[in-house]
């Protein structure tokens, strides 16, 4: 279904379920479709809300030039309102869902029952890293979303998934495929914007779950686990044999973990 932000700007949603309010928010330069894998097992025991942020998916407003973190969050904020969801949600967001997930702590910490951090890190960009950044951003806006592929699709998966799941790889180049190129190069730009949530870690109250691939390069584990540790109610679950889209790559692994942490939430 899509619900219209309060700017008339309709978000994509995939609302399955009932009960506690898990809400998805994926990675980059993803949409909703990559949480498939969660939302058909966990929709069975609370209700999964999988969006696809602003200028992904089917949502609208790809005509932005940028598109911080911070708007993703405010976008979020709005949106359980628009859906009438009173209650804090569980928030589970990959990689760059993780950074929104950072903005949403600071910003809307009272909507917030836990957190779900799947393969991200709490640390800005460095300045290479901004640049790369721009880079992408200049060389997507030319040539399209074929250049994400090329730049992103290795670095993505495990070897094993890489060997043994071809499915996987070619739902994920879909996905980039599919996603319109000036929103590729807005939420670039709007990542190499985003602040340290480093300082935040040690306030966030609410209880949290870290997910990482072992094999995953872009968010590894050591990095992951580090941000755990500074996290006053986390507990880290490393996936073997998955890259650093874990939940895509075994979701029976993620969802057992998730499971767990969602029972324990709600005692
Ligand atoms: C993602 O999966 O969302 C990206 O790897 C995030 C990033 O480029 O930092």
């Amino acid at each position: 279904m899509n619900v219209s932000l309060p700017d008339g700007t309709p978000l994509h949603v995939e609302d399955r379920g009932r009960g506690l309010p898990v809400l998805f928010v994926h990675g980059f330069p993803l949409n909703h479709a990559m949480w498939q894998g969660q939302i058909e097992e966990l929709s069975q025991s609370c209700r999964t809300i999988a969006v696809d942020l602003r200028g992904f998916g089917g949502s609208g407003g790809a005509e932005a030039d940028l598109l911080t973190m911070d708007r993703f969050a405010d976008d979020l904020h709005a949106l359980l309102a628009a859906m009438e969801i009173a209650e804090p949600v569980i928030f589970c967001g990959l990689s760059m869902g993780g950074y929104v997930a950072f903005r949403f702590v600071e910003k809307h910490a009272d909507r917030l029952r836990g957190l779900i951090l799947c393969d991200t890190r709490p640390g800005a960009d460095n300045e290479e890293g901004v640049k790369n950044r721009r880079q992408l951003a200049e060389k997507v806006l030319r040539s399209g979303p074929e250049f994400a592929v090329a730049a992103m699709l290795p670095k993505l998966v495990s070897e094993k998934t890489n060997a043994e799941r071809p499915q996987v790889i070619e739902q994920l180049r879909q996905m980039i495929l599919q996603t319109d190129r000036s929103s590729i190069a807005a939420a670039s730009l709007g990542m190499a914007q985003r602040p340290d949530s480093t300082p935040l870690l040690p306030r966030i109250a609410a209880p949290a779950l870290v997910l990482c691939g072992r094999e995953d390069t872009l968010t590894p584990p050591n990095v992951m686990r580090d941000m755990a540790g500074r996290m006053p109610h986390s507990q880290f679950v490393e996936i073997p044999q998955a890259g650093h889209m874990a939940p895509l790559e075994d979701p029976p692994a993620v969802n057992a973990a998730i499971r767990e942490f969602l029972q324990a939430v709600t005692g």
